[in-house]
């Protein structure tokens, strides 16, 4: 198989960044010349059902879907500039696809079924080739039965390095997921019509990397670079580094993967699909040990915990660096054209029953439950009942620049998403922004947020909230760049 260790890595941050031996797993390093100069990296993921121990014994091993032998898995590392070609086998007994989520890449390799590819049957394999534009922490998954699919696992990380960037004494991947599990191990209710008409359906078990509360060994004295991903399809929290001896906790680098201002992380609020990368100072001593907290609930919760192993690095002052800078296209805001986005809940529920699904020949490509709870802009998915897909919500005129106005007209959370774009976040009516970018914004209740994109990238570009059963009960569009 293609799981090999990465070279790029240091040997000693391959053996220190043990805990769930991720920063060790990276994918890949076939590098072989692609047509269009640079290397060629391969991987074969296999989506399929795989049984993995979540919850301690006496439980039972629980049965996931992953794309590798364990969640979260694989974690593809790649230089920037360096191309991907990604075969995507389809072991599961649902079509499905893979999205790759933050990277600006064209449309046809977006891996949304139906609106940019045919969906990928069982059995069936659909190759992904792209060069991503941007340095950063990705991430991929399914975009179709998203709420199981993902509930059940089926994510794995894309990591793009950056050339020049500051150097790191370890650099781990820490993905946060619950899940929705039974004291017996076995999976429950992803969904349910209270949650997905509210906050979501929440997990009974919180996890990094797969596990409860795990110990993460970083070199002693040691500068550590986490990338934190909130790969949960409900729960939105808030992180810190806790017991830090230098720099006041982590600091964070990037969001979304995007370079920002080293700042620290202290209110930073995460929804689901959003990244943070932060880098952090492991302690001097051996075995002394830092918290992953999540405190956005009233009790905050430990996650895990980083444990310094290993004879203390050398001294050195804790000053965290910037990133090599982003190239995203900068909007043209002088000139930009106003979109409002109004996130709302639908009047009525909408409820369909089989007899009009199975009649409807654009029913399996919603990818939607049988009930809206949520529209933008007062259009739900099917609402339209078009023939197949939905009229875009809105048509952008290639090259030009465009501010979307993004109304939270509800009292609850929505991560929105957009694909093949990033935004440039720009201000809101409710909080003090500070200027970044981001693949998806954390709208909080009755919040306006203003965003911006140059709309260089032309396609059908599916726009959502993150919220899973939101995405599936009608908070979902797609933008339409031509
Ligand atoms: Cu992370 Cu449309 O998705
Ligand atoms: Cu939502």
């Amino acid at each position: 198989m293609l799981n090999r260790f990465d070279a790029r890595l240091s040997r000693r941050s391959l053996l220190r960044a043990g805990g769930a031996a991720l920063a060790a797993s990276a994918v890949g390093g076939g590098s072989l010349a692609a047509p269009g100069g640079g290397d060629l990296v391969e991987v074969e993921l296999l989506a399929k059902q795989r049984m993995q121990r979540i919850l301690p014994e006496p439980a039972n091993a629980s049965p996931l879907v992953t794309y590798a032998e364990r969640f979260p898995g694989p974690v593809i590392r790649l230089r920037k500039g360096q191309r991907l070609r990604a075969t995507l086998v389809n072991g599961l007994t649902e079509h499905t696809s893979i999205h790759w989520h933050g990277i600006r890449l064209s449309n046809a390799e977006d891996g949304v079924p139906f609106l940019t590819q045919p969906p990928t049957k069982p059995g069936e394999r659909h190759v992904y080739e792209f060069t991503p534009p941007d340095s950063g922490s990705f991430f991929f998954h399914p975009h179709c039965n998203t709420v199981e699919l993902l509930g059940r696992g089926l994510a794995g990380a894309l990591i793009v390095e950056e050339e020049g960037g500051p150097a790191f004494d370890a650099d781990l991947v820490c993905m946060i997921k619950d899940w929705q599990l039974d004291k017996t191990g076995a999976f429950g209710a992803f969904t349910s019509d209270r949650g997905a008409s509210r906050a979501g359906t929440f997990g009974s078990v919180s996890t990094v990397n797969g596990l409860i509360e795990p110990v993460i060994d970083v070199p002693a004295n040691g500068d550590v670079r986490a990338r934190l991903y909130n790969v949960d399809s409900t729960r939105v929290i808030d992180l810190r580094v806790e017991g830090t001896e230098s720099g006041g906790g982590a600091w964070i680098i990037a969001v979304d993967g995007n370079p920002l201002p080293p700042r620290p992380l202290d209110g930073w609020p995460m929804g689901p699909a959003m990244r943070l990368d932060v880098i952090f100072r492991a302690p001097k001593d051996p075995g002394k040990t830092l918290r992953l907290t999540n405190v956005y609930s009233a009790q905050p919760k430990p996650l895990a915990v980083f444990r310094s192993v290993g004879t203390a690095l050398p001294n050195k002052r804790f000053a965290p660096r910037a990133l090599p800078a982003a190239s995203i296209p900068q909007p043209d805001l002088k000139n930009a054209t106003v979109v409002p986005m109004a996130f709302s809940a639908t009047a009525v529920a909408q409820i369909f029953d089989d007899a009009l699904l199975t009649s409807l020949p654009f029913a399996d490509s919603l990818c939607l439950s049988e009930k809206t709870f949520w529209a933008i802009n007062q259009q739900s998915w099917p609402e339209g009942g078009h023939e197949r897909l939905p009229p875009p919500i809105t048509t952008l005129e290639k090259g030009r620049s465009y501010v979307f106005e993004l109304a939270n007209l509800t009292p609850h959370l929505h991560p929105i998403h957009i694909h093949g774009y990033t935004f440039s976040v720009l201000s809101s009516d409710l909080r003090k922004v500070v200027p970044h970018h981001a693949d998806t914004v954390l709208l909080e209740p009755k919040e306006r947020l203003r965003v911006a994109i140059k709309a260089d990238n032309p396609g059908d570009w599916m726009f959502h909230c993150h919220i899973i059963e939101h995405q599936d009960t009608g908070m979902m569009g797609y933008i339409r760049v031509a």
